[in-house]
């Protein structure tokens, strides 16, 4: 069976498409899933894509992952910078993690330079908006998956 990574999207990431074009582009989360689903097929993998404005319920996502997931992607959107539940809960886990933002949060904003997922993270793709899930999907499909196996 393919081995299946959950990409997890925090508050606000559901407005993409509309929200601030100029800083996110102007394709919509739904894009990106499908892009993101396409991707992982070409690349062996399985992908389940959430998002969630709710702090508690991404963390909830983050323990439960290892039940049904070999690897997570993560954009916090906003908690990346403020969540120490969700380090918490993405410390508690072992699963290969690659946090991913659609913006170069290190261009921005001296508050977004601090990420506490970055803790946690084995990497971290920011700066090339959608196509930064479909790179770290590459990555995890070289982690998960044999040389050769495809
Ligand atoms: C973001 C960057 C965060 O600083 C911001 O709060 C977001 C989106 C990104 O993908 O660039 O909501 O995670």
């Amino acid at each position: 069976m393919a081995p299946s990574v959950l990409v997890l999207n925090g508050p606000n990431l559901n407005l993409l498409g509309t929200r601030e074009p100029d800083v996110y582009g102007r394709e919509t989360l739904d894009g990106i899933a499908d892009t993101c689903r396409a991707r992982a097929a070409g690349l062996g993998l399985v992908v389940e894509f959430r998002q969630s404005n709710d702090e508690g319920e991404l963390v909830t996502w983050v323990q439960q992952a290892p039940q049904d997931h070999a690897a997570l992607i993560v954009n916090a959107g906003a908690y990346t910078h403020t969540s120490v539940a969700l380090l918490d809960a993405l410390s508690a886990i072992d699963l290969p993690i690659v946090e991913v933002h659609l913006s170069n949060i290190h261009r921005r904003e001296e508050f977004r330079h601090l990420s506490y997922v970055s803790k946690a993270a084995d990497g971290v793709i920011c700066g090339l908006g959608g196509q930064g899930y479909e790179l770290a999907l590459e990555a995890l499909a070289r982690r998960l998956i044999p040389a050769g196996a495809t």
